[in-house]
């Protein structure tokens, strides 16, 4: 059969929110330090202690939102550990990951610098698990408030005068485990609380999201709409496209669901995978469809009109670490899988984009399914950072109506759409066709039939893809995969025939 992608580009949808292709970082591992953090006086280029390399790199795919600085860190985090001289802060522990020792020189002010250089909007996770109310309130009012006051007085002997704009802010982080442990019902009164005495200063007005579920806790969520709802502006879905889940889950009679890791340590590299592996992550990756489907339903009783996002603030692949790096610290490779698990992702995410507002993928630097790798001076971009940039046209832009009829494709014992796609109106007009071929071993031929295709319109083709499914760079050749021109389509009237290949990341844009 073919596949048929029929696009009515006058009906236009929802907006796609940039901050959908958002970002994470964590004090985990080497993601901060060493990635993003290397000190003013390091020999790698850098300004005031931030890598330039990897600053100019984020800029390239205009990140819009970062979120910082956890993660289950968020909830050991006391922020003024982490302000004024660098020689007086105070260390700590980093229990969840490694347990090394958090020398806190990265900190709020540094992480404002970050976003100013990246040019991203600063997403701060507050303490809930072991954080105060006070704690809490004092952080927002150190960030954002421009009067006289002693939290702005503090700020301002730390040398920042003028408060920062600071809209995104979370209570909390995965509070159903690492972030407390407690239940739906203890964490929505909780919430409430944390959340009430995080002011808005002045102009400022925070954009509240609350931590929602883990996967397919669908209690949760109707707990957190039914008792919050009225106040956020985002509930924090977090799901992993993980071979085989790490949590062993306890329901309990009142439809709270407890978590514990499993002892059972379970081995799938990033890198060395064979078919089966491959059908696995696509599996793992395609069941985010069912979860915005049935938590967009839950919100949906609520809140009919969909003024709270479903925000996704953590996704993406979780395989074994690198052979000989250290197991806390969550470093892996990234191959042209990865790159599929991506745009299989943003094409949900965009196609969804009347409630998904927001996502950050785990995460941004040398942890998880990273888009940047770093050793030392050196710095190598991911087949994940490339798709970023392949979508990077979907921001803010306008998701347009279309119907995809594609041929089946059986992953890991369930079928699914062979060729998914997504397709929006960009701020410069042109029309983005994002289309992924999630078939490792055959290539896919699409009719695409237009309602209206401009004659003498330029239509330009990009795509990533490799003979072998791990194909990933190194510091050694570190452009082993990276975007190329595409031309393997033709034009006829209204229609163009595209010839995707197996495991492929595909751009046409036309205008
Ligand atoms: O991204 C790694 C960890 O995964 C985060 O700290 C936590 O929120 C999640 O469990």
């Amino acid at each position: 059969m073919a596949n048929v992608l029929a696009i009515n580009t006058k009906n236009e949808k929802a907006k796609i929110d940039r901050n959908v292709y958002g970002h994470f970082a964590e004090h985990l591992g080497r993601c901060i330090y060493e990635g993003i953090w290397v000190g003013e006086d390091s020999d790698i280029p850098n300004v005031r202690g931030i890598r330039s390399d990897v600053v100019q790199a984020l800029k390239n795919i205009n990140i819009p939102l970062i979120r910082w600085p956890g993660g289950c860190f968020a909830d050991e985090y006391h922020w003024k550990d982490g302000i004024g001289p660098k020689e007086n802060r105070a260390e700590m522990i980093n229990t969840h990951w490694g347990g090394v020792v958090e020398n806190n020189h990265f900190g709020t002010h540094e992480f404002f610098d970050f976003c100013e250089q990246i040019g991203a909007e600063p997403y701060i996770c507050g303490n809930v698990g072991s954080g105060t109310v006070q704690e809490m309130s004092e952080w927002v009012e150190y960030i954002t408030f421009g009067g006289k006051s002693p939290m702005a007085e503090l700020r301002r002997k730390n040398g920042r005068d003028e408060p920062w704009k600071m809209k995104y802010w979370g209570v909390g982080n995965e509070n159903w485990n690492c972030g407390g442990r407690m239940t739906a019902e203890h964490y929505a009164d909780l919430y409430n609380t944390y959340n009430l005495y995080s002011r808005d200063y002045g102009d400022n007005v925070l954009y509240r999201i609350a931590c929602g579920p883990r996967g397919a806790n669908y209690h949760w969520t109707d707990v957190m709409m039914r008792k919050c709802g009225m106040y956020m502006d985002g509930l924090a879905l977090h799901y992993y496209s993980r071979l085989k889940d790490t949590q062993l889950q306890f329901v309990q009679s009142d439809g709270n669901i407890m978590y514990k890791r499993n002892p059972v340590r379970l081995d799938f590299s990033a890198t060395e995978f064979d078919k089966t592996e491959w059908d696995m992550a696509m599996r793992a990756t395609m069941f985010m469809e069912e979860l915005i489907k049935k938590h967009s339903a839950i919100m949906d009783k609520y809140d009919p009109e969909k003024k709270v996002s479903l925000v996704i603030d953590e996704w993406g692949t979780w395989f074994s670490v690198e052979p000989g790096t250290n197991p806390g610290f969550l470093y892996q490779q990234n191959t042209l899988r990865d790159a599929l698990v991506a745009g299989l992702h943003f094409n949900m995410f965009n196609n969804n984009a009347d409630r998904i507002r927001m996502t950050n993928i785990a995460q941004t630097i040398n942890v998880l399914q990273a888009i940047i790798l770093t050793e030392g001076s050196k710095m190598i971009l991911t087949p994940t950072y490339h798709v970023y940039d392949m979508y990077k046209g979907h921001m803010d832009a306008t998701q347009l109506d279309f119907t995809l009829l594609s041929d089946d494709y059986e992953a890991d014992g369930k079928v699914f759409k062979k060729v998914t796609a997504s397709v929006s109106r960009g701020t410069d007009g042109k029309v983005n066709i994002s289309l992924c071929n999630m078939d490792p071993e055959n290539g896919a031929k699409v009719q695409c039939v237009l309602d209206e295709l401009p004659a003498g319109a330029t239509i330009a083709g990009t795509i990533l893809t490799s003979d072998a499914m791990n194909t990933h760079n190194t510091f050694d050749q570190p452009e082993a995969i990276k975007p190329k021109s595409f031309t393997d389509f033709t034009v006829n009237g209204e229609q163009m025939s595209i010839n995707l290949p197996s495991k492929s990341v595909t751009l046409i844009t036309i205008g």
